[in-house]
């Protein structure tokens, strides 16, 4: 029940719904969370924090506003990486007092906003950065809220493109600069320095390279003290690994101890960014066969969902469970399970062991995170609807697009 999705009786369910009865209602491709499972994960992280701080939800992982409502009821703080994401969060009825607002190119007019909002920090991620961030701060007449995001140089085992602590990578500013940058925003009337962030990859599998962050960040963070510059909060960012399709991801207590431990007794408060470990098992990805076809040795299962509406597999070569929903008579043979977009990365799986027939549905596992918001319109395809399944009831959380929505705000040329 934690994980929300259950078999009963040889069919699949969200919670108390069958799955093959939310197909009927909004169709397929489909998202559907499970709210028991979602809340399940929040749980753990708030517990496995204590008192020791705040847990503040990675948005860009899913950024729906029925998932930040139910979170910022549950007392959530908020990552966000613009302006977009702080519009949500605001609607959502999120409190700006508990938004961090990360990456390497802030806009002047989301920094105004979110300035104007009153969030709670800006991890500034290079010296061009905190000298626009003081600049508008001076105009606004608002001192802004800092901290320096540190790239601690760790290898993070993970796929290249999701690693971002590396000297190499884009991401925060080289410790030895970051004293720098410390000492220039101490000196700034119109900056408040307040903590210290690190986040150096997702889908992590061990927390030993956490570990080893932690430890080069709290031994800046004496450094800065002993100058007499005061580190409020160190914020540890998110990157706990989940369960695709075989993997053993550590628990958030683990997270959470390997980042605490080095951390402990700089009088600090510590935050953590989690967005895939809070909601990925908790959604998955309904699709519907739509024909099988042969080519060459191989058997085509082509479903209704596309690269366009699940973009991992083609974009990091992720492997997911993919199961079938409801096995009717189908043999199970091996199928590859691709989608209906031109493009040959349009593939979930390859060679996988399925019983499948034209017209059943499959379900894509531990698609909640980084599903619903990297989907795209791509080839002209409407965005899939979300349901959240919460016991016996559904609740669309997001329609399905309609043709007109992807032409909304599109123009002819005059005379055409
Ligand atoms: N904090 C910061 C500053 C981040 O950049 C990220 C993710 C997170 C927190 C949350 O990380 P998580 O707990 O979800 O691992 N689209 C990719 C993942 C990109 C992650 C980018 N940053 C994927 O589908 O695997």
């Amino acid at each position: 029940a934690e994980d929300g999705f259950e078999r009963r009786d040889g069919e699949l369910w969200a919670e108390s719904v069958p799955l093959r009865e939310i197909a009927g209602r909004f169709g397929t491709p489909c998202y559907v969370y499970s709210r028991a499972a979602i809340e399940a994960r929040w749980a753990r992280y708030r517990a496995a924090m204590g008192n020791r701080g705040s847990v503040c939800y990675a948005v860009k992982a899913n950024g729906s506003l029925a998932l930040l409502g139910l979170l910022a009821e549950h007392g959530a703080g908020f990552d966000i990486v613009s302006g977009g994401e702080l519009a949500r969060v605001l609607r959502a009825g999120g409190d700006p007092g508990r938004v961090v607002f990360s990456g390497v190119g802030k806009g002047v007019e989301e920094i105004r906003r979110a300035l104007g909002a009153g969030i709670r920090c800006f991890n500034v991620e290079s010296a061009a950065e905190l000298e626009r961030l003081a600049a508008i701060a001076r105009e606004a007449h608002t001192p802004a809220p800092v901290a320096i995001r540190i790239n601690p140089d760790v290898e993070a085992p993970t796929h290249r493109y999701i690693a971002t602590g590396q000297a190499e990578s884009k991401f925060g500013v080289p410790l030895e600069e970051a004293r720098a940058l410390y000492r220039r925003a101490a000196a700034e009337p119109a900056l408040r320095v307040r903590g210290l962030a690190f986040h150096i990859g997702s889908q992590l599998m061990s927390v030993a390279p956490l570990e080893a962050a932690a430890e080069r960040a709290a031994a800046l963070v004496r450094e800065l003290q002993a100058e007499g510059i005061a580190i409020e909060h160190i914020d540890a960012g998110g990157g706990l690994g989940v369960r695709y399709t075989r993997e053993s991801p550590p628990a958030p207590s683990e997270h959470v101890e390997a980042v605490a431990g080095p951390l402990a007794g700089l009088g600090a408060e510590l935050i953590v960014e989690p967005g895939r470990a809070l909601v990925a098992e908790a959604g998955l990805l309904l699709t519907r066969v739509e024909y099988l076809k042969q080519g060459g040795a191989r058997t085509f299962a082509v479903v209704d969902a596309g690269m366009n509406d699940y973009l991992r597999p083609a974009l990091y070569g992720a492997e997911h469970a993919v199961e079938a929903v409801a096995p009717g008579e189908a043999a199970e043979r091996r199928l590859d399970i691709v989608g209906p977009v031109c493009e040959s990365a349009d593939v979930f799986a390859t060679d996988r062991p399925l019983p499948a027939a034209a017209g059943d549905l499959l379900a894509v596992r531990s698609a909640g995170a980084y599903g619903a918001a990297m989907a795209s319109q791509y080839n002209g395809r409407p965005r899939p609807p979300e349901v959240l399944v919460d016991g016996a009831h559904t609740h669309l959380i997001r329609r399905r697009e309609s043709a007109e929505d992807l032409m909304r705000g599109e123009r002819l040329l005059p005379g055409s």
